[in-house]
């Protein structure tokens, strides 16, 4: 009889996790309840916000209780269905957590269009993170033709959405990442106007010579140093959008940005993004995204780890730049 194999949060991480902080187990298949949908989850997705759903107590969501299955993002097929929305057969996308079989409520999952795209890709551009660049980038930063959209961390699944949207838009698209072939990744593939290797160039100067007349849009997937050379390069009227702080996640005390009276000088604007609070929005985002990528205008990445056993190694692949691409563990 088949078997639910699920990733438990065994204990919680202090600075990096490590492997021990999760149990693989197997459990029996969950039965679906009225109104439930009982999911083969054939893709997870591996997100930097994991390290923060490993603490206790609640940010913009509640942390992930001890013994309980790791929160993730997935994406399967239906096996069986109790909601009159969804039928076998049917793919859908939601809370899954880390397992192979997933019973949900109806109303928390996602029926899932695969005539617009590959099942990663809603795990990914069109799924939330899209959502998150094309919100935050849009919504929040407000770009205007012939701007500087400055992405400190440009060769995530954010990051790369980011700096293609920016660029379809008309503006200046500059990034920062932690290596020669992501850089040359973002310039050739991406189409940004410039990358820097944060790890090996001076990213002062660089920024300096591709951004000669200052940021106007900050879009901070990083947080720390990066943030702070950014800050200092800020254009008049600059909006400076603080989407993630991956350099701080697994800090023992995160780190704020110390040029932040440049906000005063520039008369900038600081602003976060939360992508759930689009919810109402994300079809017209998918439709927008969709079309972007059919015509060749936007491309994405994905970086696939298989089998559930290889969560930890694929959730790592984050937190040590080792990934290329949207990281997805495929079961
Ligand atoms: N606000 C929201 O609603 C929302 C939603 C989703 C995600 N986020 C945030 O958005 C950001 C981007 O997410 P993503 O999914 O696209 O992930 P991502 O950018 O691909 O994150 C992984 C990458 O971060 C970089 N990184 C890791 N440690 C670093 C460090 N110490 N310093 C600098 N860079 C480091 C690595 O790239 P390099 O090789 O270039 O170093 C790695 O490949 C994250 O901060 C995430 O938490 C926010």
């Amino acid at each position: 009889m088949e078997k639910n194999r699920r990733t438990l949060l065994a204990s919680r991480p202090v600075g990096m996790p490590v492997a021990e902080n999760f149990r693989l187990e197997e459990a029996p298949l969950p039965l679906p309840a009225e109104g439930e949908v009982l999911v083969h989850v054939d893709l997870i997705s591996l997100d930097p916000a994991m390290r923060g759903w490993m603490n206790e107590g609640t940010t913009y969501m509640r942390g992930v209780a001890l013994g309980e299955v790791m929160r993730a993002f997935g994406a399967g097929r239906v096996l069986a269905s109790r909601h009159a929305d969804f039928a076998e057969g049917d793919y859908v996308s939601g809370l899954t957590g880390v397992q192979t079989h997933a019973c949900l409520p109806g109303q928390q999952l996602t029926r899932l269009d695969l005539s617009l795209g590959p099942l990663e890709w809603h795990l990914g551009v069109l799924g939330m993170p899209g959502m998150t660049a094309y919100f935050g980038l849009l919504e929040r930063g407000q770009p205007k033709a012939g701007e500087t959209v400055f992405i400190a961390g440009a060769a995530g699944i954010i990051g790369a959405t980011v700096g293609q949207i920016a660029k379809i838009k008309g503006c200046r698209a500059v990034g920062t990442a932690g290596s020669e072939e992501k850089c040359r990744y973002l310039v050739e593939e991406c189409g940004f106007d410039g990358a820097i290797n944060y790890k090996t160039e001076n990213i002062e100067a660089r920024l300096k010579a591709l951004c000669p007349k200052g940021i106007d849009v900050l879009y901070d997937n990083v947080g720390g140093d990066i943030l702070d050379i950014g800050l200092a390069h800020l254009a008049r009227g600059a909006r400076v959008v603080i989407c993630g702080a991956i350099s701080q996640y697994n800090e023992p005390q995160m780190r704020g940005p110390r040029n932040y009276m440049k906000i005063v000088t520039a008369r900038a604007t600081l602003t976060g993004i939360i992508v759930f609070d689009f919810q109402e929005r994300y079809s017209e985002a998918i439709a927008q995204l969709s079309e972007w990528l059919k015509n060749g205008q936007l491309r994405t990445r994905t970086d696939f780890v298989e089998g559930i056993e290889n969560f930890y190694p694929a959730l790592m692949k984050l937190y040590t730049g080792t990934n290329f691409g949207k990281v997805v563990l495929k079961i």
